[in-house]
């Protein structure tokens, strides 16, 4: 499966006598298995005319057993196939993700350390105003 094809190239396969597949950029040549196929050869054939069958493979849910089968079909790869999940776009907003994900809890844990804090600093005021202040009006009026 060392072969890399261009998308035009695989184009030029579309017929019954001829069938190519691009799936998720690897190129399978899926003539032989046209009449085999569960779902029909025309789902294949619709599939290699429009250029890229994932969407089509994807839509229908295939199980593991038609994924391994897959393997037996390949003949190679699309040049300058870049795997979504590996794409730089993608990777940068993984890394914000992660970025975001690192920050959150520390700034939360920050929030739950000032809180206690916070509520303690009330606390006390309430028991010195209570204590002190309260005193010493008393000890006004008592004059
Ligand atoms: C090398 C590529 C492919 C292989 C090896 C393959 C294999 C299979 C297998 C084994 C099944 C039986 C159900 C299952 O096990 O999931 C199946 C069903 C089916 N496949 Fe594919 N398939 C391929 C590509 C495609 C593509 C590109 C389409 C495009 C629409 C497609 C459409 C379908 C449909 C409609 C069914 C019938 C699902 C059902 O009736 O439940 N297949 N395929």
């Amino acid at each position: 499966m060392s072969k890399i094809y261009s998308p035009s190239e695989v184009s030029l396969h579309t017929s019954k006598k001829d069938c190519w597949l691009i799936i998720h950029g690897k190129v399978y040549d899926v003539t032989n298995f046209l009449e085999d196929h569960p779902g029909g050869e025309d789902a294949l054939l619709h599939a290699s005319a429009s250029g890229d069958a994932t969407e089509s493979f994807e839509d229908v849910g295939h199980s593991s057993s038609a994924t391994s089968m897959m393997e037996s079909y390949l003949i190679g790869s699309i040049e300058g196939y870049v795997k979504a999940d590996k794409a730089p776009a993608a990777q940068n907003s993984t890394q914000k993700a992660a970025a975001a994900a690192a920050a959150s809890p520390s700034s939360s844990s920050f929030l739950d350390f000032l809180l206690p804090l916070i509520v303690l600093a009330f606390a006390f005021a309430a028991w010195y105003y209570l204590t002190f202040q309260a005193k010493a009006k008393t000890g006004h009026q008592e004059l």
